[in-house]
Parts: C-alpha cells; sequence; structure tokens
C-alpha cells in the first residue's frame, strides 16, 4: 500500500509512504530555494516517487493537508484537480460524510480559501508586513492574485462535536472526555474523501485535519504504543485551529478535544513587534530570551483564549504587549524596542525573557490539563507526542522533560509543518486503514535523513567545478580528516547523503566549528551573515553527553530541548544564561559519529559548534553546487562533500 503525502501550505512537502515506511520526505523550499514555500509543483513529486524506487503507477492513495485555512495550489501542476466526493475506489469510509449531510451541511460551503482572500483584501486590510510574508513565500503571488493559478478550498476538519465550540477555559478542559466515548467515529474519522485527478490517473485521496496530521507525524514515529499527543502552532484559537489535546492507542489516533491556546500566534507577534522578520521572528525570539529577565511576566496571562478574554478583554497579544509596555513605563525603562538596533535593549530583552517564560508556563500546564483529562477518563500514559510548529521551542520542552507529568517525551524533527505530510500519509494508513504500526519500521521512520538523493549531475558539475578552482583532495578517512581540522580551529561545512528533515541542521547540511574557542560564535555569524548575538547550538556524541550536559533527556537527536551546559570549556556553544540547545549523536547520523569520536581523542572534548548550512534568509542547502556555493562566498575553511575534502589554493 502506497500512501502518497502531499502538503500544500507554507512548508509544503512530498512524502511517499510504502507499507507504513516513510521512503522519501521532500521539502519545496530545499528545491525551489524560496524559504518556507506554499503549494507544490509536478517535479517535486515526481522526484520524490522515484526516489523511493517507484512509479506513478504505483500510488494507491493520496493524503492532503493544508496549513489551517489555506487552499490547494492546484495550477502548479497540469492537470491536476481535486473534487470533493466518495466512490467505491475509496478503501476508508469517512463519518464526517454521513455526519454532513444529516445536518444537511454543504461541505462545498465550509471550504477555506485564505491565500484567495489574503491577496484579493484591500491593502490597508491587511499588516503590510503579514502581506509581505506570504508574498515571500509563495513566489508566484502575482500570477495567483491575477487568478492565472486554480485553486481547490481546503477543508479543515473543525465541524464536529458541539463541546469541542464551548468557550472553555484551560481548565475547563481537565475533566473527563466531553463529547462522547473515545472510540466515537468522529474522534477517529478527521478525513474526508476526494477524488484526485493527478499525472493523468483518478486516485482516491481525503483531506486530513491539519492538527491530526500534525499528531499523526508523532505519534506513529514515537515508538510508544499508546501516548498523548500535544500539538500547538500559530492557527486561530477561536475557529479550533491552534491545535488539538490527542491521544495515541495502538494504530489508533483519538482526538481528545482542541484547546484554544492562543500561543504560537501571540509568540511570533512578539518577535515582529521587537523588530524581527515574520519569517522565523520565533526561533530568534527564543534566542533573544536569555538575555533578559522575566520581569513582565504575570500568571494571569496563563491560559487559553478562552482565559484570556475573560482576564483582559481583548485579543491575547494587544493585551500582554500593553501589559509589559505599561509596566514598564512605571518601572523606568526607556521606550526603546521594535528595530534592530533596538534589539538588544533592557525592554527588548526583557519582554523576550517574559514571552518565554509565558510560553513556558503555558506549555506546562496544558500538558498538565492534558494528563488530567486522560487520567480523569481512565486513559492515563506515561508518554507524551509533543508537536506543531511550538513544539520547536527548546527552553518550553525541558521544562517539560524536567518538572511536566509525564515521564517519556518524543518530538519529531519536523513537528513545524514540514512534517504535516507525513502525518497525513502515516495517518491514512495506521488510523484509517487499521494497519498496525510495527516497531521496527517506526524506529526506521525516526532517521531524519529521508531528502530526495542529490541529483548526480548537479554533483558531477560540481566536482568539475571546484577541481577548476579549489584544492580538493580525498582523505582515506573524512572523519579523522575534518577532526583534524577543527582541531586546528578551521571552520566546516560538512554535507552528506540525503538531507535532513525539518527546521535544524542535523550533521548532513551543517556548518562545523570547535566550540572551545569563544571567538568562533563571531567568526560563524559573519560567515552565516547572521546578527552577532544569535547563539549556536552543540552535537554531543550521546555517550560523553552527560559529562558535559545536564537537565536534559540524554537522548536528543534533533536539537528539541535545551540543557544546561557543565563545563566552562565550551564558550562558543554556551549561551549567555549558560544553557545549550543540544543534538546528541550516534553511529546512525553517519559521518558526524567519526568527527566527533576522532576530536574526541584529539582534544578530548566530543562536542562540536553545529549550524545549518546556508546563507542569511536562504533554506539549508541541498544539492552539491549550493553547498560549494556557500563555501566560495562564506570565507570557511574547507567543505566536505561526500567524502571529497574541498579547500582554497
Ligand atoms: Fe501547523
Amino acid at each position: 500500500m502506497v500512501v502518497l503525502g502531499l502538503h500544500f501550505g507554507h512548508d509544503a512537502s512530498v512524502s511517499v509512504v510504502a507499507d507504513g515506511e516513510l521512503l522519501v520526505h521532500a521539502l519545496r523550499e530545499r528545491h525551489n530555494r524560496v524559504k518556507k514555500a506554499v503549494g507544490l509543483d509536478a517535479e517535486i513529486i515526481q522526484n520524490a516517487v522515484a526516489a523511493a524506487g517507484l512509479t506513478l503507477a504505483d500510488i494507491d492513495v493520496c493524503a492532503l493537508v493544508s496549513t489551517q485555512d489555506l487552499e490547494i495550489l492546484t495550477g502548479l501542476i497540469d492537470g491536476f484537480e481535486v473534487e470533493l466526493g466518495e466512490d467505491p475506489a475509496h478503501p476508508v469510509a469517512s463519518p464526517l460524510v454521513g455526519l454532513l449531510g444529516a445536518s444537511d451541511i454543504d461541505p462545498h460551503t465550509l471550504l477555506t480559501h485564505g491565500l484567495r482572500r489574503l491577496f484579493e483584501r484591500s491593502e490597508n486590510e491587511t499588516h503590510p508586513l503579514f502581506l509581505d510574508r506570504w508574498k515571500r513565500m509563495l513566489p508566484e503571488w502575482e500570477r495567483f492574485a491575477r487568478r492565472e493559478i486554480s485553486s481547490h478550498g481546503w477543508l479543515d476538519l473543525y465541524t464536529t462535536h458541539e463541546s469541542w465550540y464551548q468557550q472553555r477555559g484551560l481548565q475547563g478542559l481537565a475533566g473527563p472526555l466531553a463529547g462522547g466515548a473515545l472510540d466515537d467515529p468522529i474522534r477517529l474519522g478527521m478525513h474526508y474523501p476526494l477524488r484526485v485527478r493527478l499525472f493523468g490517473r483518478t486516485l482516491p485521496g481525503y483531506f486530513v485535519d491539519h492538527h491530526v496530521c500534525h499528531g499523526a507525524s508523532a505519534y506513529y514515529r514515537s515508538g510508544f504504543d499508546q501516548a498523548a499527543i500535544l500539538s500547538v502552532d500559530g492557527g486561530n484559537p477561536s475557529r479550533n485551529l491552534s491545535g488539538h489535546f490527542m491521544l495515541g492507542q495502538g494504530s489508533k489516533l483519538h482526538v481528545v478535544a482542541p484547546h484554544h491556546l492562543a500561543l504560537g500566534g501571540l509568540y511570533r507577534n512578539v518577535g515582529v513587534a521587537l523588530g524581527f522578520d515574520a519569517l522565523g521572528a520565533e526561533g530568534k525570539l527564543m534566542g533573544l530570551s536569555s538575555y533578559g529577565q522575566p520581569r513582565f511576566y504575570r500568571d494571569a496571562f496563563t491560559g487559553n483564549l478562552h482565559d484570556l478574554q475573560r482576564r483582559h478583554g481583548t485579543d491575547p497579544f494587544r493585551a500582554w504587549m500593553k501589559h509589559c509596555l505599561d509596566l514598564a513605563a512605571t518601572r523606568g525603562y526607556a521606550r526603546d524596542y521594535g528595530s534592530a538596533e533596538s534589539v538588544l535593549s533592557p525592554l527588548s530583552v526583557d519582554i523576550a525573557a517574559s514571552t518565554q517564560k509565558l510560553f513556558e508556563e503555558t506549555w506546562l500546564r496544558a500538558a498538565e490539563v492534558l494528563d488530567a483529562s486522560l487520567r480523569a477518563s481512565r486513559l492515563a500514559t506515561d508518554q507524551l507526542c509533543l508537536t506543531g510548529g511550538c513544539a520547536l521551542n527548546c527552553p518550553a520542552n525541558s521544562r517539560l522533560h524536567i518538572e511536566g507529568p509525564f515521564r517519556n517525551l518524543f518530538v519529531e524533527p519536523n513537528c513545524d509543518d514540514g512534517g504535516l505530510s507525513v502525518g497525513a500519509a502515516l495517518y491514512l494508513y495506521h488510523n484509517g486503514l487499521g494497519r498496525p504500526v510495527d516497531p521496527v519500521i517506526a524506529e526506521r521512520n525516526r532517521s531524519p535523513y529521508r531528502g530526495i538523493p542529490v541529483d548526480p549531475a548537479d554533483r558531477e558539475r560540481t566536482l568539475d567545478r571546484a577541481q577548476e578552482n579549489f584544492q580538493v583532495s580525498r582523505p582515506d578517512d573524512p572523519g579523522r580528516a575534518a577532526a583534524s581540522d577543527l582541531h586546528e580551529d578551521r571552520i566546516l561545512a560538512w554535507f552528506e547523503g540525503r538531507s535532513e528533515m525539518g527546521p535544524r541542521a542535523l550533521c548532513h547540511r551543517s556548518l562545523l566549528a570547535n566550540p572551545a574557542n569563544g571567538d568562533n560564535w563571531r567568526r560563524v555569524n559573519q560567515a552565516k551573515g547572521r546578527e552577532p548575538w544569535r547563539p549556536f547550538a552543540p552535537v554531543v556524541l550521546e555517550d560523553a553527553m552527560p559529562d558535559w550536559f545536564a537537565d536534559c533527556p540524554t537522548h536528543s537527536p534533533y536539537m528539541l530541548f535545551t540543557a544546561r551546559v557543565k563545563s566552562r570549556q565550551l564558550p562558543a556553544v554556551t549561551h549567555v544564561d549558560g544553557s545549550a540547545r543540544i543534538q546528541t549523536v550516534t553511529a546512525e547520523n553517519g559521518g558526524i559519529h567519526d568527527v566527533l569520536t576522532h576530536l574526541g581523542e584529539l582534544s578530548g572534548t566530543p562536542v562540536l559548534m553545529n549550524t545549518s548550512l546556508n546563507g542569511p534568509g536562504e533554506p539549508i542547502v541541498e544539492q552539491p553546487s549550493e553547498a560549494l556555493a556557500f563555501f566560495e562566498n562564506s570565507g570557511i575553511d574547507a567543505l566536505y562533500l561526500d567524502g571529497l575534502r574541498i579547500s582554497r589554493n
């Protein structure tokens, strides 16, 4: 059974899942070089299927998903059509068909066209920063706005239990399951049937709910046979779009309830208010928060949208910013925030730290409420999967690891919208078709290295070019050679095999430097064209992790937890508050394991600075030619390209 997962929103991606195994995951941004690119084209789908060793004739079913209210851009693929409806070819029925029919609701009236609405509103109805963000993510926006690109509305499946619309505060969700039993078909049937016309074939397809896809992307790869699932992102909480509490049991994934957290949108908007680009504001705010103190934090701002509206009577972001600024005025802070120059002002860093603290406290309370609700329903579990874009917040995840009610946590490497195509396909395969989760396959599905293999023609051209302009050698032991370079304080790009999924560099497309030299913080920020204050993360041999770091899971393979640095010997990767966002490495990570092992022998420190291989505002490099271009332009010392060492003459 081959399921093609297609995600059309931002961080659009294709996943090919055969008999439950994720064979390929291709993120559009890595191929069209537009950060967080929206929409899919024919080429990326064809390349992903071919990379899986399959043909288009092998696809049995499609699982489609989008970012909350963004339509499916059908017009980017010749002959691609989507039509709501069920026929005998569909392998799984959807309870929503009967439910909507019984309620006399035409599903076409529920379809959303978020991009159309955005681009056809007058300029002054949309904040210019917000509009600019979408224009950059959709390079075809002008043609789309002129209606030269066709689209089909997207159905996010929030048309369900009445109780899910009651304006319950966070604590109000702590009781037993509301809205029917756990095996209620609605909790298990968050998909709607489609007929998909793709590459000349008519295939059965389904829309799958956005947060159910986040949940499936985490749970079916976690290795847990039962787990609570918390999915949170920046979607609109008033329309049940910011995330769900869920429960995974065997092959089934049940929606417990939408939680209405307003966390993701608030956090991003604070980042933008402090002067960061709307694309990537969250990550920068997280880094900045370590510079300040949470002096504006108040418990009264934790809770979900309904709590905040009851207490503060307005939109949560505005209420929070007003509170911070009012308090700052009474305490004599200069009103200095909102630009690149003011990023490190006392007001800016204390707002960042206070917002981070608000995030962490809300994160903890949400997990406690989910735990309480499952306990009250006699469904308690020790395992928790965290997912949705908010699960990229490493300090919050570590707080949950240390203080939260769950013993074991799992966060998948592409917990942002980039992972939705994985989740859509796995949800359909396991929950829809009832196929059990094979623990061996689930373990293979935890490998982040599922990008499309590099283009051989690109590799050949790149080698020719490298040989003309640089010194190229093939060391007998690339791991030992790279360790020696790093020990001698050279800055390296490390490019190996298939690319990693998710926004964090996991050592197949990485920049590496010696963490013992504090000046490498400045040098690497300069090479990448980043702001000098932004911190760097370490990568460490997993066996040696407890010698260097604490207060973090020992197994942290995807750079999604923050640790406390125990040693003073790592100044280039120790943030100003003594923390570090670590990645732990085993032999499964490939060549980086050898590099760290040899470096440990040479220097006694099996730790490196690791950051993504990309220039400012660019996606992580995908092809060898892009890695060579980075090497040429950045002034770094060497590029290791699948075992070759390229250095300047
Ligand atoms: Fe999302």
